[in-house]
């Protein structure tokens, strides 16, 4: 990350800046995933405004939490059911951290099941982030949040202790943990820099108790940075877009 993160005012604008960069690529007749978090509330708002005024017409939106889904219905964007019955065409979301490979953190918000979800579900996955979420190595700003089952939580806190993570219940402002929109637990494990990062994600995916993790591996097809510089535009080697 850069030494200095900007001020709120210049930080807004950022996000701003590279949501509507990542909007100018859905045409109309798409299915669209929208992420969760205040990078991609910008993009939410671009394409509500786009959808009203007619520049984007045939839309249908995929929301990747309740907040985003009532937001969404709000701006009278028109709301794809829940079971996905098709694939998504495009994702615009945010991340906690990228590294030069494309690999992201994600889960801040606590939606890291659902966004998963989608992200895997989508032709395309586009991150927007402000240039103070680039990083060498994953790990290193930003703590991996686990989803778990409240039942035999403590446990998997052990288990992700054991793998060099130190885990802490997510808490809401008083004394209750945060819930997921599934009503789970969230542990923010800070490993420090991750030098294997599939070794990682394998050993947290073989644990039962543990719903998800935000580790994204080779998920996402570009990734929008927006810098004081302008933007950058990254696009993973593989992808074929
Ligand atoms: C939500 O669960 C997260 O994955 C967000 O996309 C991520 O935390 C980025 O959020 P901001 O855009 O608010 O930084």
């Amino acid at each position: 990350m850069t030494d200095r993160r900007p001020g709120p005012g210049e930080l807004a604008r950022l996000k701003r800046e590279a949501a509507e960069y990542a909007v100018e690529f859905i045409q109309s007749g798409m299915t669209v995933g929208l992420g969760t978090g205040s990078t991609a509330a910008f993009a939410v708002r671009r394409i509500a405004e786009f959808y009203a005024s007619g520049r984007l017409r045939d839309i249908v939106v995929f929301a990747t939490s309740n907040g985003v889904s009532r937001e969404a219905e709000k701006l009278g964007l028109p709301m794809l059911g829940e079971d996905l019955p098709r694939e998504i065409d495009v994702t615009i979301d945010g991340a906690d951290e990228v590294d030069p490979d494309l690999n992201l953190i994600k889960g801040g918000g606590g939606a890291l099941l659902r966004e998963k979800i989608a992200a895997q579900a989508s032709r395309r996955e586009i991150i927007i982030v402000d240039e103070g979420k680039l990083s060498s190595q994953l790990g290193t700003y930003f703590p991996v949040p686990v989803e778990v089952l409240p039942y035999g939580w403590r446990s998997q806190a052990r288990y992700i202790a054991s793998l060099g993570g130190d885990p802490a219940l997510r808490m809401l402002s008083g004394a209750d943990p945060f819930r997921t929109d599934q009503g789970n637990l969230i542990l923010d494990c800070g490993f420090g820099p991750i030098a294997d990062l599939a070794g990682l994600a394998h050993k947290l995916e073989a644990r039962a108790g543990i719903i998800e993790h935000g580790l994204f591996l080779h998920l996402a097809h570009d990734v929008i940075v927006a810098g004081r510089q302008g933007i950058k535009h990254l696009r993973a080697v593989n992808s074929e877009r």
